[in-house]
């Protein structure tokens, strides 16, 4: 039995549209799911979202925030502003914006700790590239990833939650194994205990990312550390990110 109640997290990237935005949220209107459920669409759709939510359970994040709170940095939001829209949580070092952004581990800890500060839910994704994983180096790199991400945040009375990314997964068709996601998912969890400690490490959420599907989910789903799913591709259809939803509730119910 798990106790994590589990999260489904669409990331529409640079996609979707208000088309989008009325087709995904009325398919969730009126349902309720045994898993917390959100999407996070681009910033700019994040208000003409919430007027819909009234009649669904769907949260929202968003896909960044920023680490600072205010002040002379354009083109930035704060986790103020986001909590004051309704965000409820926020994704934060997500493999794009590290790559192709210049994300750090430090800028990760300080924008957790704005999120934190703002209480908003902060979802830390780290992942190692194809080439570490072919030289054995994905523990090191998620060890290094969490520990300079997370060591010495203060998380009395709150929580986070942890994606494990892949990058060779993400957006490649290519989805790590239900079985090496739930290896890789241990170990993150074992570093955990490490980072803060054994009570903190079993209440943290660990998704899963990377080419997820309504195919392949269940699987995914049911292993003993994967607590939830983190869906880019498949979120854009909102079909077959309904079904994933519907997955995991169906799952969370079964196991409890
Ligand atoms: P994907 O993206 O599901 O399209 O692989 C996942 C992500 O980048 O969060």
């Amino acid at each position: 039995m798990k106790t994590r109640k589990p999260m489904i997290i669409a990331n529409w990237k640079l996609n979707g549209g208000l088309d989008l935005i009325c087709t995904s949220v009325a398919s969730f209107i009126g349902k309720h799911f045994d898993a917390q459920i959100a999407i996070c669409p681009p910033y700019i759709y994040i208000r003409d979202m919430m007027t819909f939510l009234q009649y669904s359970e769907l949260q929202i994040g968003s896909q960044n925030v920023s680490k600072y709170e205010s002040g002379a940095y354009t083109g930035e939001t704060s986790a103020q502003m986001l909590k004051e829209a309704g965000v409820s949580l926020c994704l934060i070092g997500h493999s794009e914006r590290r790559t192709m952004f210049g994300e750090t581990n430090q800028a990760c800890f300080n924008k957790i700790a704005r999120a934190l500060q703002h209480e908003l839910l902060p979802v830390l994704c780290i992942g190692e590239n194809r080439e570490e994983r072919e030289q054995k180096k994905t523990q090191e790199i998620l060890r290094q990833q969490l520990t300079e991400s997370l060591k010495g945040l203060d998380l009395t009375g709150k929580n986070l939650c942890v994606a494990y990314e892949p990058i060779w997964a993400i957006g490649t068709g290519l989805a790590a194994t239900p079985e090496v996601a739930q290896e890789t998912h241990q170990f993150i969890r074992e570093a955990l205990v490490d980072v803060f400690d054994l009570i903190t490490a079993q209440r943290i959420r660990i998704l899963y990312g990377g080419s997820v599907t309504k195919n392949n989910a269940q699987d995914l789903l049911i292993q003993k550390d994967i607590d939830g799913l983190l869906v880019g591709g498949a979120s854009l259809d909102p079909g077959h990110f309904l079904t994933i939803c519907e997955h995991a509730s169906r799952i969370a119910k079964e196991e409890n």
